[in-house]
């Protein structure tokens, strides 16, 4: 079955956050290069398929995107089911955001007993004159959980690459 075969270098990977942190631009901004300043919040579920190399190897993933927005979000269960990697989100020019993410690491172990691959991600690195949270609080969290950190900017494609593919490669 050319399908199965398919599925076992198709790797899951969701992006979770609180709303507005920018996790569809990541996407956009990493899928297909483009960046929206007047995105609307997320319904529902989308997701995109990337490849990359890896050793010589093609290898795909499936990122999936979801509204941070409780009263839009698909069934969470079926969102987190199967994933082996995971961008958690936050601004970092607004510090509720941050405040949000153990509660999204909470929500993704609570939906999956596999290890997942996880990575914090500070983005809009570019509003450095407005920014809440410092590069050595994000990483020390980062530590205390173990997963790697990266600040990112959707808007001008700092480290958006990196970030998905620390976690691809990670997973691989
Ligand atoms: P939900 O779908 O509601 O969960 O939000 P989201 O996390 O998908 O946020 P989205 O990507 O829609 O971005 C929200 C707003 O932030 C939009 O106005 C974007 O243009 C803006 N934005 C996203 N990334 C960046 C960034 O790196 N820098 C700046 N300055 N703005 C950004
Ligand atoms: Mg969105």
């Amino acid at each position: 079955m050319e399908d199965e075969e398919l599925e076992e270098y198709l790797f899951k990977v969701v992006i979770i956050g609180d709303s507005a942190v920018g996790k569809s631009n990541l996407l956009s901004r990493y899928a297909r290069n483009e960046f929206n300043l007047h995105s609307k919040a997320t319904i529902g579920v989308e997701f995109q398929t990337q490849s990359m190399e890896i050793d010589g190897k093609e290898v795909k993933a499936q990122i999936w995107d979801t509204a941070g927005q409780e009263r839009f979000r698909a069934v969470t269960s079926a969102y987190y089911r199967g994933a082996v990697g995971a961008l958690v989100v936050y601004d970092i020019s607004r510090r509720t955001t941050f405040e949000s993410v153990g509660r999204w690491l909470e929500e993704l172990k609570t939906h999956n007993d596999k290890t997942v691959a996880r990575i914090l991600v500070g983005n809009k690195s570019d509003l450095e004159n407005i920014r809440d949270i410092s590069v050595e609080e994000a990483k020390s969290l980062a530590e205390e959980e173990g997963m790697f950190f990266m600040e990112t900017s959707a808007l001008n494609s700092t480290n958006v690459r990196t970030a998905f593919e620390m976690v691809i490669k990670e997973i691989y």
